[in-house]
């Protein structure tokens, strides 16, 4: 679906209703404030198909795990985001015609997110009956400043003669998921009321117990006079109010909806109802004009410093933007309980839950365009969930403090249906342990080493000192029985990418723990003992890490993906038939098991990660023989691949991947948009500019750039907080400008040259 939606550097615009994709517009119409989002489901009533999903941050329920042989070391639940109360209902009727979207000829359609300023606005005309037409405007929108409220201004206006309009505006907590194990229901309904126009619902969810109070009241108008309501009671689990009226041709009645929900993930239980109302008396108070305004401000305030402007190329524009929109929609970075889920708040597969993406993909966005608390707060919450990863470990035989960061998580516990797929990937447990490398360089926070990173460190460097055995075959350490990033192969023995992550890891973790002892202010005697951590042990990580086997390939100048890789049938992507994609939708399990093709960089997602521990011929020939083999089946492939390639000069290939990996779910290569977006992965648009085409890496503590402009390009140009201070950089066809907009003096390299950019100063160099 390539070119269905209008390109618009600030928006996202759709100009005809298209019932067939309303699932995937639904996903991509997405919104909401980091605390609670939703599918841009319709107000009215949808008879079509539909994905029905509101969703609040940190509210999941534990669906017991579903498996064929139950085995030791399954998972006991598999975690689902819940789609929760909805918040948005609106019944419409016209002459008594019930307004549907799926059943009324739509004779004009008109949908766009502002993201600019954070507002999701549609129009629709609907054909009721031979006399009877109607424009429905709507705008919505998840304040940004009060993160409990959310907004639906609707307005119905009469386009033929004189007709009778029914609106009732109502909330609605009996909700199901789409994505069960037992068909059943997660949520226990509690309560609900009416009361000086005010309605409001009580629901608490199954087993683990969250509540939720959702209230809400409705401004309505016609002609600047109030309309009548009367109670609206469907059971006791839909509540609001009926407007009736009637409308003279040309004429219009508006209703504003103001809604709190509040849950006790953040409030106390006993006090919810109170606490949800009281929100909803100050938002009339302050009205619907005011906080509008204050959220397009909030808005324009991130965009200051998260925008990347790319002038020339309006497709790339509005990708990169999307990506950056749907990011901050998903994740503001207060709370070091939350996290990023790959879906958000868009859909409900994956479970919503937290997995590596976010330390490979995410944290760098994060850490070049928020503040160091946001990131310090993302490391934490692995930092929290250690001892449930020592419990992970214990429950698969692990012993002495070894931890296995679950694949995906809630709380800390695994919760994931697929045992070869998932848990045995474990080569996450890596990727945290990068995380704290990666934050510590760019903040230069050594106090956190001391503080939460040596205790993650000691747990995972312990995991893979027993996860390793000893192979009298090989004469070295192996690791079996694993899942590298490419899913496309299970249970399989060497993963060169596990076995560097695994070695890294541990020669990581023995030098963190020398650097730690040498400076012994950073680390007191009673945090060893409380680790009880031995240079013995810590020297026997060392020696474990130096006998690591990898398997390479001589011929061909590569390293393995696995023992084996070359048995397989040595077929290219180029030879697979258009029909023939995505694979996962179209050939069994079997035979893509059986395949050469890869879903996304594995062995290249090492080599990004520690790119200056290779030369660059050793990068292009691996780049060169697994590129051609990789489906970019995993949203989280392009991107990897787009880096790599801009740092190989290969500028079109790198503008090719950029491409796909930012306009991944607006053209939905990957066909699966409509269960919702890629969120994670569009941290990796980012990086595809700011790493790839600008060429950012830390140097000794220092930024340094490598930019080229992409040949469609005019410009672009984007800032980058770091250790404390902001830098804007543009890049054109000409040269590389920087401006320093701190205080300090700041030290960059570009083109591996020291440059030094005055406080509130600014340099150009030309292209290399
Ligand atoms: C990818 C994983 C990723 C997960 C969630 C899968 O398709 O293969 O690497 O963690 O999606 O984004």
């Amino acid at each position: 679906m390539k070119n269905y939606f209008k390109k618009h550097p600030w928006k996202i615009i759709e100009n005809k209703f298209t019932p067939e994709y309303n699932q995937v517009s639904e996903s991509i119409f997405s919104i909401g404030n980091g605390r609670m989002g939703q599918r841009a489901n319709f107000a009215e009533t949808y008879n079509g198909d539909t994905l029905q999903g509101s969703y609040l941050a940190g509210i999941y329920y534990p669906d017991k795990t579903k498996v064929g042989w139950w085995k030791n070391g399954y998972p006991e639940y598999f975690a689902k985001v819940l789609n929760s109360v909805n918040w948005i209902g609106i019944k419409l009727k016209v002459n008594d015609h019930t307004i549907d979207l799926s059943r009324l000829e739509v004779i004009d359609f008109y949908r766009e997110l502002d993201m600019k300023n954070g507002i999701l606005k549609r129009r629709s005309i609907v054909k009721v009956d031979k006399k009877t037409s109607i424009q429905i405007e709507s705008e919505r929108f998840y304040s940004l400043q009060q993160k409990d409220l959310s907004f639906l201004h609707y307005s119905v206006k009469n386009l033929g003669q004189k007709c009778k309009v029914e609106i009732t505006s109502f909330l609605q907590a009996d909700v199901w998921n789409h994505d069960t194990n037992y068909d059943e229901s997660f949520w226990q309904f509690d309560k609900s009321n009416i009361k000086d126009k005010v309605y409001w619902i009580q629901s608490t969810t199954r087993k683990t117990e969250f509540t939720v109070v959702a209230a809400q009241k409705n401004v309505v108008m016609q002609n600047g006079r109030n309309i009548k309501d009367k109670t609206y009671k469907k059971g006791e689990q839909n509540i609001g109010l009926t407007y009736k009226s009637v409308l003279k041709p040309e004429e219009s009645i508006e209703l504003i909806k103001h809604t709190a929900i509040c849950s006790s993930f953040y409030y106390d239980k006993k006090n919810l109802k109170k606490t949800t109302l009281n929100r909803i008396k100050k938002s009339i108070k302050k009205g619907y004009d005011v906080l509008i305004s204050d959220h397009s401000k909030a808005w324009n305030e991130k965009w200051k410093t998260m925008d990347v402007l790319i002038e020339g190329d309006v497709a790339a524009q509005q990708g990169i933007r999307y990506n950056i929109f749907q990011l901050h929609q998903t994740y503001t970075g207060e709370d070091s309980r939350l996290n990023i889920g790959p879906k958000g708040f868009t859909g409900e597969k994956y479970g919503g839950s937290t997995y590596w993406d976010t330390e490979a993909y995410c944290l760098p966005f994060y850490m070049g365009t928020s503040t160091q608390s946001v990131c310090k707060n993302l490391l934490k919450y692995r930092h929290n969930h250690l001892p449930k990863a020592i419990e992970n470990a214990q429950k698969l035989g692990f012993v002495n403090g070894a931890a296995l960061y679950p694949m995906v998580t809630m709380n800390g516990e695994e919760c994931h249906n697929e045992w070869e797929i998932t848990f045995e990937e474990i080569h996450r447990n890596g990727a945290i342990a990068y995380a704290i490398y990666d934050y510590i360089r760019y903040f230069g926070d050594d106090g956190y080493l001391a503080e939460y990173g040596i205790d993650v460190l000691t747990g995972i460097s312990r995991f893979w000192a027993q996860r390793v055995n000893w192979s009298t075959d090989k004469n070295a350490y192996v690791i079996l029985g694993v899942t590298g990033p490419n899913e496309y192969e299970n249970n399989i023995d060497n993963n060169w990418y596990t076995n560097y992550m695994a070695k890294w890891c541990l020669i990581y973790a023995y030098d963190c723990y020398n650097l730690l002892i040498e400076s012994n202010s950073l680390f007191p005697n009673d945090m060893i003992a409380k680790l009880n951590l031995s240079k013995k042990e810590v020297e026997s990580w060392n020696d474990i890490a130096s006998q690591i086997y990898f398997p390479t390939s001589r011929k061909h100048g590569i390293f393995l993906q696995q023992d084996g890789f070359l048995d397989k049938e040595q077929v290219l992507v180029a030879d697979l038939k258009n029909e023939e994609r995505p694979l996962n939708q179209k050939w069994s399990w079997d035979r893509i098991l059986r395949s050469p093709y890869i879903k996304q960089a594995d062995v290249l997602q090492g080599m990004y990660f520690f790119e200056e521990k290779f030369s660059k011929k050793s990068l292009e020939n691996n780049f060169n023989y697994y590129e051609p083999r990789t489906v970019h089946e995993s949203s989280l492939s392009p991107c990897v691949h787009s880096i790599l390639a801009a740092s190989l000069g290969k500028m079109d290939k790198a503008y090719e991947m950029y491409l796909r990996t930012s306009r991944l779910d607006l053209d939905n290569y990957n066909n699966d948009t409509e269960d919702g977006l890629h969120i994670t992965s569009m941290a990796g648009s980012w990086l595809s500019v700011i790493k790839g085409f600008a060429g950012m890496k830390i140097q000794n503590n220092l930024l340094s750039f490598h930019p080229f402009l992409p040949e469609k390009w005019k410009s672009y140009s984007f800032k980058i907080k770091h250790q404390g201070q902001s830098i804007k950089i543009k890049v054109n066809g000409e040269e590389i400008a920087l401006e320093n907009e701190s205080k300090n003096d700041k030290i960059v390299k570009i083109f591996n040259k020291r440059k030094t950019i005055a406080a509130f100063g600014s340099i150009t160099v030309n292209h290399n």
